[in-house]
């Protein structure tokens, strides 16, 4: 397995959020994290990557336990995240940006360069020169990812990647998922609906309420609309 989560109990202050969390991930699969507003989902992925201090459980990254580990660590392992709020650099190009996340080749881990995200993401490379902060909310959720990728990952957190996408940004973001995956990067998405999961995942969970739901493939979900109704927002 590429990465696998256990028994994950995860808390904010004295409020308990994740209740024995456990899914995985193999090589060079496409997974999603399926769940309503307020299910989990980003709790689940910050705790993986260490930013949620009081957590427990068991996150083998390359069967390597990374639970104590810090976040610096866990990313340095070739385990990438992008959270939910894009962060570009305002104040820095497109390139400038990329530059940022540029980290030396990785073992077993696709090598991306700047020529290779413009390919994935075309709108990226008609701006290479704009700065970060005059970008739309899409083109900046574009340029997290790549500078995320320049970090040559073997596995990305995406969370809610088509979140505030406009339809024609939705397809383009699925196509380059797809080519993350042909090129062997391990990508687990947190989403709230299916419509866009369904496009480019192999399987998926549903969390609600800080727990696993559900566990198997999207055609297993669809043939089941009880539990798509139940758990998630259609
Ligand atoms: N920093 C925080 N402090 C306290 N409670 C929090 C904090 N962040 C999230 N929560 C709570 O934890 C629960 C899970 O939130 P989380 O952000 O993980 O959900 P989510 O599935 O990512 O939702 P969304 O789809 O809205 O992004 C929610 O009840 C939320 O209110
Ligand atoms: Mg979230």
């Amino acid at each position: 397995m590429k990465l696998s989560i256990s028994g994950l109990n995860s808390f904010y202050g004295r409020a308990h959020i994740l209740f024995d969390v456990g899914f995985e991930i193999g090589e060079g699969e496409v997974v999603a994290l399926l769940g309503r507003n307020g299910a989990g989902k980003s709790t689940t992925f910050r705790s993986i990557v260490g930013l949620v201090a009081q957590r427990r459980g068991q996150i083998l990254f390359e069967g390597v336990d990374v639970s104590r580990e810090a976040t610096y660590e866990i990313a340095r392992r070739g385990l990438g995240y992008v959270p939910e709020d894009r962060r570009v650099f305002t104040e820095l190009t497109v390139e400038e940006n990329l530059e940022v996340g540029r980290q030396p080749p990785r073992a077993g881990a696709p090598t991306w360069t700047p020529e290779k995200l413009f390919a994935l993401f075309p709108n990226l490379g008609e701006m290479r020169g704009r700065l970060g902060g005059r970008m739309s909310g899409g083109e900046q959720q574009m340029l997290t990812i790549s500078r995320t990728l320049m970090g040559n990952p073997s596995l990305v957190l995406l969370d809610e990647p088509s979140e505030g996408l406009a339809p024609k940004i939705v397809e383009q973001m699925a196509d380059a998922i797809l080519s993350m995956k042909r090129e062997g990067l391990s990508v687990v998405l947190s989403e709230q609906n299916l419509h866009f999961a369904r496009l480019i995942s192999d399987r998926a969970y549903i969390i609600e309420k800080g727990r696993i739901r559900f566990s198997g493939t999207i055609a297993e979900l669809e043939a089941n609309p009880d539990i798509r109704d139940a758990y998630l927002s259609v």
